[in-house]
């Protein structure tokens, strides 16, 4: 099959192209480098660096495409509620761009990476992939408007779509030094500068991480599967449910380095208790967690060591709302 992957330089879609291409597949991919780095794109993908707004080149170089694979977004969930304009138009704006440039192509389907943070803030814990989305930031409205937007659109123009659900997945090729997400990178680049963990608020809040290669076996088969089609599904554990002081810790301990952190005050807007349920992708896409978060923490910490670290690069995203409710870590650059 012919995978058109957006977001190609990033994380999760350079490693779904090296996956694709192993399987035999050919991949023509884009991305504006925004946030990604070439040195992550595979020499046999087609590659072309252009945004995804650019609605011209999404029509041209989607042409003869069986499938769209689209996770190009600027995916700062916390930053968002301080650059929304920048963030959502990244996120929304791009989408419909890919969106309407499949439907010109008349793809066979269209696989939409959305986040686990539609859910919002719920009272109901593990999410499930059922319950009334209550997105919160400015990236999460406009991740939940795009799915809305693709179950409307696809269907009406006879395209399969799917939407998964990762939520934090970790890994090597993660943007490190990016000072605005990545809790785990950052964790890992200040110790390694030498520099404690910072931590917002009481470090209270829980989250679970997924290891990267357990996100791609699942996006594999629902790229690929003929039975999923339709689907919203939650991919990644529904164990290590952790706070993130105890992310800290492990991370710490695993870099042995005595764990004294230092809490900063809340991120406004941030959700406390973040999980998925993984009953939909177990049954659907023989979901298994494969690597503990302890050892998909130790093979990102070897490939961060591996590559040094790196100043953080405050640059990487104008803040375009500051004021006393944004977080000094980001307008001092204290990072
Ligand atoms: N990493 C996670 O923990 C996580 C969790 C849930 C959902 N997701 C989703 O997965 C997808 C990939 O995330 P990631 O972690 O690999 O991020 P990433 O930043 O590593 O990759 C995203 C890529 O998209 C590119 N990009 C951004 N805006 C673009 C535009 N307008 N045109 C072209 N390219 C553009 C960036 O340069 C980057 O290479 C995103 O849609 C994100 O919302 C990620």
């Amino acid at each position: 099959m012919k995978i058109f992957i957006t977001g190609v330089a990033g994380f999760l879609g350079s490693h779904l192209a090296d996956r694709m291409i192993s399987l035999g597949h050919s991949v023509v991919g884009v991305d504006n480098l925004a946030g990604g780095s070439i040195d992550n794109v595979d020499d046999k993908v087609e590659f072309y660096n252009v945004d995804c707004n650019d609605i011209d080149s999404m029509r041209e170089h989607m042409k003869n495409c069986d499938v769209v694979f689209h996770a190009a977004c600027t995916a700062h969930d916390g930053l968002s509620v301080f650059s929304p304009w920048y963030i959502t138009n990244n996120t929304f704006q791009n989408t419909m761009s890919v969106v309407s440039a499949a439907i010109h192509n008349k793809v066979k389907r269209f696989v939409y990476c959305s986040s686990m943070s539609r859910y919002g803030e719920q009272e109901v814990l593990p999410f499930h992939e059922e319950m009334t989305c209550n997105p919160r930031v400015p990236y999460a409205i406009a991740k939940f408007a795009a799915e809305q937007v693709i179950q409307q659109l696809m269907p009406l123009n006879g395209i399969e779509y799917n939407i998964v659900v990762p939520h934090n997945i970790i890994g090597p090729r993660q943007k490190y030094d990016d000072p605005y997400r990545n809790v785990a990178g950052i964790m890992i680049n200040r110790i390694l500068q030498g520099k404690q963990p910072i931590i917002y608020g009481d470090g209270n809040q829980k989250r679970c991480f997924s290891f990267i290669d357990d996100v791609i076996y699942c996006l594999e088969r629902i790229v690929l599967q003929e039975d999923v089609v339709g689907e919203i599904i939650n991919i990644g554990p529904d164990e290590e449910f952790v706070t993130i002081n105890e992310l800290a810790k492990t991370i710490s301990e695993l870099m042995d380095w005595p764990f004294e952190p230092i809490y900063v005050p809340d991120r406004p807007l941030e959700v406390k208790y973040a999980t998925c349920l993984a009953d939909k992708a177990r049954k659907l896409v023989g979901y298994e967690t494969k690597t503990t978060l302890r050892a998909g923490l130790t093979k990102m910490i070897e490939d961060i060591k591996g590559k040094g670290s790196r100043e953080f690069d405050y640059d990487l995203v104008n803040i375009e709302i500051n004021n006393e409710s944004t977080p000094s870590t980001w307008t001092e650059r204290i990072f």
